[in-house]
């Protein structure tokens, strides 16, 4: 579907064409004075020195030939020579009626299903999820739904960190406090147990002690390298072992990220390619890709047009051992191998920005990839507290998810249990949970990834400004109306819309047309906070529409059924928003 704004560039350049002038100057953008109209168009000051006449001149020339154009309202030329554009009511009313008709509201879906791969999540098993990891969950999630929505094939791989020292670590310690157990007994034979010998929160405490102590003891420290070693190179106990330590973090990470609303459709870890690293490494040797610098392996990514140094991209340590890179290229390499992806996509905290460079050159150079696929970072800023520091708990140590989320669920709890005394328990709880999602996922998305913001939580839960509450409260309070509505025993599906009759009604109508530009913007540049500005302006303006106008109380049926068509429109395309974020709205608030 053509988008609003290049129909009416199309008129306007028809007009500059006929009138004999470059049909290019009629390129119309939104008008940067909403208080005098919604487009305009400044190609005839542009013209002005190309045809020697004066703006004004070919401003006037222009506004009349669109004077009789039933697209538009009003086409007015303004000295020095711009043209001032209103549009016309029906046009924008049959616009949004065409829209609806169209699949997913008018966004341009390409000709095939161009393959993504998205990397994001990233959580270290065994260690708690803690607040880092929010941002690439949370980003993560509303770029798979934007690129899905957008007409892409979308694979979200969670690719956890499943696969280093932690694993030697845990092993080492539970080496020393037990002993006993078959994993450690060379001579055992047969099966080992099926029970894991920890629970998740025993599990929790034993990395956080062990990695302590590998800081002061390093005895320990050297024993865990060597368990690492070991567990990598296949020792059955602790392969075992670490089955147990998988399966028991696996279990925690799903329930994690389904309470945060997130999920992917790969569990793949950096263990998943441990095979296909020898085999990976010998191409890059035989092919003259990689050499050998000091005792360790390297492949030269340096650029002649570099600012910045970019250090050779390391692929063996001397000592043989594989690095993060390492397990980084030969997931690429698995990726196009298995699933002929068109593009990878990588959410990552920004500070790995410079080796992703390393990782991407190299995967080019050594032909991991195609000349043509897309290899993205979408790097992301660090959360602060209000002080502008890294986000802490009030102890001042490293805030744990889970507790995040449960300290908003049960400040919203609290909030809602107040508003709505009749409410019942359960009804409250999942409320609160969707009102403190919105408000946290909405409180990160609304920046731009790259930025660094200020995770302030009074400001995120509030119900007023630009905030993910707000906008659920918009929705609910469109709900209820649509519901009363229906009480009164009419059809919201059935209710027509009509052309706008107030300056409100159309501002509205005419935000509504704009949905399609925000999703494809936010979607080639992959940023969502372009969804957030978009459903934040098209929550105003239906606020302002609505604190203006009797709509239930209105006595011109006509009228009421139009409102209750554009009420309904609103929500849709609201509701379309919020989920391609990530979150969803109750029923009442
Ligand atoms: N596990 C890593 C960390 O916590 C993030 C992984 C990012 N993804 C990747 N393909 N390297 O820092």
């Amino acid at each position: 579907m053509d988008k609003l704004i290049d129909l009416i560039s199309k008129e306007v350049s028809d007009a500059f064409e006929s009138a004999g002038y470059d049909k290019e100057l009629g390129k119309v953008t939104i008008s940067n004075r909403p208080d005098l109209c919604e487009y305009q168009c400044n190609g005839a000051m542009a013209g002005a020195k190309q045809y020697h006449k004066a703006p004004f001149i070919i401003a006037d020339e222009i506004a009349q030939k669109l004077q009789d154009n039933d697209k538009f309202e009003s086409v007015e030329s303004v000295k020095p020579g711009f043209l001032n554009i209103k549009l016309s009511k029906t046009f924008i009313r049959e616009y949004i009626v065409k829209m609806l008709h169209e699949k997913k509201f008018g966004v341009t879906q390409p000709g095939h299903q161009p393959k993504i791969i998205i990397d994001y999540g990233g959580p270290n098993v065994a260690k708690p999820l803690h607040v880092g990891h929010l941002r690439s969950a949370v980003i993560g999630e509303s770029i798979k739904r934007i690129l899905k929505y957008t007409g892409n094939d979308v694979t979200g791989d969670i690719h956890m960190g499943d696969w280093g020292l932690q694993m030697g670590l845990i092993i080492s310690q539970l080496k020393e406090e037990q002993p006993d157990l078959p994993y450690f007994d060379p001579e055992h034979t047969g099966p080992y147990p099926k029970e894991a010998p920890f629970t998740i929160s025993e599990l929790e405490k034993i990395y956080p002690a062990a990695s302590a102590r590998s800081k002061e003891d390093e005895e320990f420290k050297a024993a865990a390298m060597e368990a690492t070693k070991l567990l990598q190179d296949g020792d059955k106990g602790y392969r075992a072992l670490w089955h147990h330590i998988m399966n028991v973090s696996i279990a925690d990470l799903k329930k994690n990220y389904k309470n945060l609303n997130v999920s992917f459709d790969l569990w793949r870890g950096e263990s998943d390619v441990h095979e296909v690293i020898p085999g990976m490494v010998d191409y890059m040797k035989s092919h003259g890709y990689a050499h050998e610098s000091q005792g360790a392996l390297v492949v030269d990514v340096a650029e002649e047009t570099d600012t910045k140094e970019v250090p050779p991209c390391m692929i063996l340590k001397s000592d043989g051992a594989s690095l993060y890179n390492t397990t980084d290229l030969a997931t690429i390499d698995t990726r196009m191998k298995e699933f002929h992806p068109e593009g990878l996509v990588y959410v990552v905290d920004k500070r790995q920005e410079l080796y992703f460079t390393q990782v991407f050159r190299c995967a080019r150079k050594t032909k991991l990839v195609m000349p043509e696929t897309g290899l993205s970072f979408v790097g992301f800023g660090t959360m602060n507290g209000k002080d502008g520091k890294p986000f802490k708990t009030r102890a001042g140590g490293v805030m744990r998810l889970e507790n995040l989320i449960s300290e908003i669920d049960e400040k919203m709890y609290s909030r809602i249990k107040e508003g709505t005394p009749d409410i019942d328990d359960a009804e409250a709880k999942d409320t609160a949970h969707k009102v403190a999602l919105a408000a946290i996922k909405y409180g990160d998305l609304s920046n731009q990834p790259s930025k660094d913001y200020i995770f302030d939580i009074d400001k995120f839960t509030s119900f007023e400004g630009d905030t993910g509450p707000y906008i659920l409260y918009t929705i609910v309070r469109i709900k209820s109306i649509l519901n009363r509505y229906e009480q009164e025993g009419k059809s919201v599906k059935e209710a027509l819309l009509a052309d706008a009759d107030t300056d409100n009604q159309k501002t509205l109508m005419l935000q509504v047309t704009r949905f399609a530009d925000a999703v494809e913007s936010a979607a080639r540049d992959l940023m969502p906070n372009r969804i957030c500005a978009y459903i934040y302006e098209l929550a105003n303006d239906f606020n302002s529409f609505y604190h203006e106008t009797k709509i239930l109380a209105e006595s011109d049926e006509n009228k009421k059924q139009s409102y209750i068509a554009l009420l309904a429109t609103t929500l849709k395309v609201l509701e379309t928003g919020i989920d391609l974020l990530g979150f969803d709205a109750p029923e009442r608030m």
